[in-house]
């Protein structure tokens, strides 16, 4: 069993869990993911790494509350205990001496962006750190990544903080820096994709973690099936990092949409039944 060491909500929907987990600790590198189960019946699902400590044997995962599995995480207090914790799974970033390279983290990517600038700045790397929400209170981590960070910049959909709009302010943010040798995108599909398009005109190479839907996490199955370069690859043992430019990016939000249903209305079901208790005259 796995003790909550911490839990909190960082921002709206977005929650941090500290878990006890010193031997996923121990081989930790920036970039992996650990699959996770919230109760003995529940679903595994994967998590990026946002930070670790080998001393105190803890793992930080920061998950934003989108179903099933990441609504019970969320509600877990510190204190309790959960059966899963496994990995570390997946490659880790390629780290190396690149010049100057730009991260970009939106939503839970904001944390797992954070331990891949920290490993690229100890490289020596200028590192540009570029961080994007609806608005201003949506972000966090700001000091922390500015630690780690030559430069921190935001993005908020209504000007809030910094640049105003998405990721389109891409394009004019890398045009007016000094020159890109490299970009690192973690965060949501749009994000990655949005990133990579943007990128891929001015030339400079792009890497995505990609998030498809996975279930064992270690080849088996085959559900996190992603094209890259017309080659077929598994997201879970061959990445999650990969080529922006190279990826199907049609084929691989169409996959993510394969078992929404069966995803949705659980969920529904469940917050109706909520709403019918908590509600009910009685
Ligand atoms: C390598 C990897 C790393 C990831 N790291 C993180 C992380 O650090 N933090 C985090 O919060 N999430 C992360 N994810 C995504 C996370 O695994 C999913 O959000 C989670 O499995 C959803 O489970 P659920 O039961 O709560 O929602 P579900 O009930 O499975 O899904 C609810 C709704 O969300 C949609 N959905 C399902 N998966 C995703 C997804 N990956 N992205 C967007 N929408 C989705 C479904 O189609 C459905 O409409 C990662 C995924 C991968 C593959
Ligand atoms: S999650 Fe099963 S092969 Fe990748």
């Amino acid at each position: 069993m796995f003790k909550v060491i911490e839990s909190q909500m960082i921002v709206p929907n977005i929650h941090l869990l500290m878990l006890e987990a010193p031997a996923v600790a121990r081989q930790m590198k920036p970039g992996q993911f650990v699959i996770v189960r919230a109760d003995d019946g529940g679903e595994r699902i994967p998590l990026s790494i946002a930070d670790w400590d080998v001393e105190e044997g803890t793992v930080t995962v920061v998950v934003k509350n989108i179903g099933s599995t990441t609504d019970h995480l969320a509600s877990l207090r510190a204190g309790v205990s959960i059966p899963t914790v496994v990995g570390p799974l997946g490659n880790p970033t390629e780290i190396k001496e690149y010049g100057t390279v730009l991260c970009l983290g939106g939503c839970y990517g904001i944390g797992s962006i954070f331990p891949i600038a920290r490993a690229l700045k100890e490289k020596k790397n200028k590192v540009i750190t570029v961080i994007e929400a609806r608005s201003s209170y949506l972000l966090y981590w700001e000091e922390k990544l500015k630690e780690v960070s030559d430069e921190l910049i935001c993005i908020t959909r209504d000007g809030t903080k910094d640049h105003r709009g998405h990721v389109g302010r891409l394009t004019e943010i890398i045009k007016s820096s000094e020159p890109i040798n490299r970009i690192i995108i973690n965060g949501c599909t749009f994000l990655l994709k949005r990133g990579s398009d943007m990128s891929r005109p001015l030339g400079i190479k792009t890497v995505v973690s990609l998030n498809p839907i996975m279930i064992d996490g270690t080849g088996m199955c085959g559900v996190c099936r992603v094209t890259v370069g017309k080659t077929t690859k598994f997201a879970c043992v061959h990445g999650p990092d990969f080529d922006g430019h190279e990826v199907n990016w049609a084929e691989l939000l169409q996959r993510r949409k394969t078992y929404m249903r069966e995803e949705v209305i659980p969920l529904r079901t469940s917050r109706c039944e909520e709403h019918a208790i908590t509600s009910s005259p009685e």
